[in-house]
């Protein structure tokens, strides 16, 4: 299949996609509805750290690399240029940035190897909804701040991945490095999108790391603006 079967714009997404949070589909479409048309503009001076992500993914030849909360399918455009032999999937819980990202995978020639789905990051079922059971590599990106139960998310991708897999995740972190009132201006305007930054990802990545016999590199970039993780699973 090339970009997505978007059965949920006009019905329930189908069976296989498993349960979501009533109304969080509907609540991040409402917020999107209007802001994908001018989300990568904006977003490009703020979800810093995105590109050093996508950079050090280091997909294996004709490996899979699957992205959770793919939004507008900026990244995936991205890495599938870098990695141009991987084959690309990506769930998103809103049918309106699933629409932009289908239209931008289609500009860019690259239906042929994208598969966009959607469906509800905490709780999905790979085989069902993409054919393939195990990714060689998983990101999140600037998504686990809107998930609700976001740590399902975390175990759900490592769950997911492959032998010597890796999950990669970038967002907010504490700012721990910035003056309070930074802290208490930008946490003020993200919750306003519903977002908010994840003060125990580094516990949950640490105690799901050690639970699985991974290991985990946690950086902390831009004086905490960013945090910058990679799980390594054992081969
Ligand atoms: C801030 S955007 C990030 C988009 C993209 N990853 C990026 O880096 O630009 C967050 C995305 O997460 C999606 N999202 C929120 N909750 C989700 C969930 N439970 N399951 C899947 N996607 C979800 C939203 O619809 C939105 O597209």
């Amino acid at each position: 299949m090339s970009a997505t079967e978007l059965p949920a714009r006009h019905g329930e997404p189908p069976a296989g996609h498993g349960k979501r949070p009533a109304g969080h589909g509907e609540l991040m479409d409402g917020v999107y509805r209007w802001q994908r048309h001018i989300y990568d503009l904006t977003r490009k001076y703020y979800l810093l750290g995105r590109d050093r992500l996508i950079s050090g993914l280091e997909v294996p030849a004709r490996g899979t690399v699957l992205e959770l909360g793919c939004g507008t399918g900026r990244n995936i455009v991205l890495a599938a240029r870098l990695y141009p032999d991987a084959r690309f999937f990506g769930l998103d819980i809103s049918a309106e940035m699933l629409e932009t990202a289908t239209a931008a995978i289609a500009r860019e020639g690259l239906s042929g190897r994208v598969t966009l789905v959607r469906g509800d990051a905490t709780d999905f079922d790979a085989k069902a909804l993409f054919s393939v059971e195990r990714f060689d590599r998983i990101f999140v990106s600037y998504s686990l701040s809107m998930i609700p139960g976001w740590e399902k998310t975390i175990s759900a991708a490592l769950a997911a991945l492959s032998p010597g897999g890796s999950l990669h995740v970038v967002d907010f972190g504490q700012q721990e490095a910035l003056p309070g009132w930074f802290r208490t201006l930008l946490c003020g305007w993200l919750k306003k999108f519903h977002v908010e930054p994840r003060h125990s990802l580094r516990d949950v990545l640490e105690s799901e790391s050690a639970r699985t016999g991974a290991t985990l590199r946690f950086r902390t970039l831009y004086r905490g603006y960013t945090w910058l993780a990679v799980i390594k699973t054992a081969v």
